[in-house]
């Protein structure tokens, strides 16, 4: 089966496609005859690049948020769409409580204080405090499978649990007023495009985390970054609204802990989630169903 990937996955199980171009441009430059499968980082797969895989039989996701994807074009087509779930759980919910952890515990301001020779105490005295987390409330958007591990290891560290989901939970503006830290682990849909609107973050309490390892539009991000200029939040951030341009005003502010979008982004899980994208093209090419259709 001919496959064309928008890059190469990491991982040994990539080797076991026999037939794989690497596309030097998405969407690509031109019609793409004979591509049966393709493979993208959710980027771009809109009616328009279907239109350029006539002979397109299934999109192998490598992650699990889909939310570049047209699923709808894709089933009108009869193309199946695949993702990597289960694989990245745990990675990404350890990098939300090393969000949490930096940011409470103030641990990258204080490698800073080091490596700039402004460390003078014998030890930190003073102004330099973080917050414990035993004993504050942790809000969880989202109790999929990520926000769920991102529970359980919360609670292993002594933290209140609140959660909102689509299906349960307390209400989303109760939430906000309730936590010490909020941690987002809900998909990226129409329906969740900046849900922390201007005035839900208004919400948070004075001296409340924002923790964000799922997608940068869930949060009105120019709100997000005057409430953190004005000093009255803090916030951990692996995920932006246009990656990877980081907005500029983040980058000088003591409140904030970024990362480049690492939240499933370990040598084990990234070659588990290429097993699962390999598997998957596998599978169809073989006649047999999609191991992990979207949906
Ligand atoms: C990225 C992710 O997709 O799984 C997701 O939804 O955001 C990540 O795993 C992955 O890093 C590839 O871009």
């Amino acid at each position: 089966m001919k496959v064309l990937a928008s890059r190469r996955t990491p991982g040994p199980a990539w080797d076991e496609l026999d037939d794989v171009e690497i596309a030097d441009a998405w969407p690509p430059r031109g019609p793409q005859p004979g591509v049966e499968a393709i493979v993208v980082a959710n980027e771009l797969v809109d009616a328009k690049v279907l239109a350029l895989l006539p002979d397109l039989r299934l999109v192998a996701n490598f992650g699990a948020g889909y939310d570049a994807l047209d699923v709808t074009a894709c089933r009108e087509r009869g193309v199946v769409v695949t993702n990597t779930p289960d694989v990245l759980t745990d990675a990404t919910a350890d990098l939300a409580l090393g969000l949490i952890l930096a940011v409470r515990r103030r641990i990258v301001e204080g490698d800073r204080l080091l490596r700039e020779g402004r460390w003078r105490s014998q030890w930190s005295a003073g102004p330099f405090l973080g917050r414990d987390l035993g004993g504050s409330t942790l809000g969880i958007v989202g109790m999929g499978r990520i926000g769920s591990a991102v529970a359980r290891r919360a609670e292993a560290f002594g933290m209140r649990v609140v959660q909102h989901s689509r299906t349960g939970g307390i209400p989303l503006d109760e939430l906000l007023g309730e936590a010490d830290v909020v941690s987002l682990h809900a998909p990226l849909t129409p329906d969740t495009e900046r849900l922390l609107s201007r005035e839900r973050l208004g919400l948070l309490r004075d001296g409340a985390t924002l923790v964000n390892t799922a997608r940068g539009a869930l949060v009105d991000e120019d709100a997000l970054v005057e409430e953190l200029e004005s000093g009255r939040i803090s916030a951990g951030l692996d995920v932006f609204v246009h990656e990877p341009r980081v907005p500029e005003r983040l980058l000088g502010l003591p409140n904030v802990v970024l990362t480049p979008h690492i939240g499933s982004a370990t040598e084990e899980t990234r070659a588990a989630m290429t097993r699962i994208v390999v598997d998957n093209i596998l599978a169809v090419a073989r006649g047999e169903a999609a191991l992990t259709p979207v949906e």
